[in-house]
């Protein structure tokens, strides 16, 4: 996978892991926008890294999901990776592809990983992914 010269959204990337994986994405020539709740952590973070995007954003709100969405569409054109640092996961039986339904089904915000291609993100929010080969 090529990571330069992409697009990137990492949420929860105001601090702690999500902020050390922005400035790896940085400094290997990659445009990136962070989301997280605390306007100081996400003003301290492009302070360090000007050229940097921050977006207020509660991942857990319908309405700051779609400001998030907005924001990157106007700053990027479009997205190529998403780090979903902190995100929704659903338990599923890995091996089995399946949700393990409604009884034994967790539904949290955690990190749940990173979608090379900004297709995941594509697919909640159509003609923001770009779609790219990764
Ligand atoms: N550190 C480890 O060894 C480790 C190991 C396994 C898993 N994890 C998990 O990996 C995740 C990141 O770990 P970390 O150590 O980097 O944690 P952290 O330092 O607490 O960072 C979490 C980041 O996510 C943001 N965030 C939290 N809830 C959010 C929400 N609802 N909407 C938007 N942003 C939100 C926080 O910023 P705001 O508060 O400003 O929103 C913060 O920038 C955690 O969920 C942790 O449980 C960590």
């Amino acid at each position: 996978m090529k990571l330069e010269d992409k697009m990137v959204l990492v949420t929860g990337g105001g601090s702690g892991i999500g902020r050390a994986l922005a400035a790896e994405f940085i400094r290997r020539g990659n445009r990136i926008a962070v989301g997280g709740r605390n306007r100081g952590k996400l003003t301290a973070v492009a302070v360090q890294f000007p050229g940097l995007e921050i977006v207020r954003c509660d991942i857990t709100s319908p309405d700051d999901r779609t400001r998030l969405v907005d924001a990157v569409r106007t700053a990027f054109g479009g997205l190529d990776v998403l780090v979903n640092n902190a995100g929704v996961v659903h338990a599923m039986n890995f091996l089995a592809g399946r949700s393990f339904g409604a009884r034994g089904s967790r539904r949290r915000y955690q990190p749940h990983g990173t979608d090379p291609s900004g297709r995941g993100f594509s697919a909640h929010a159509p003609g923001v992914g770009r779609g790219g080969d990764p």
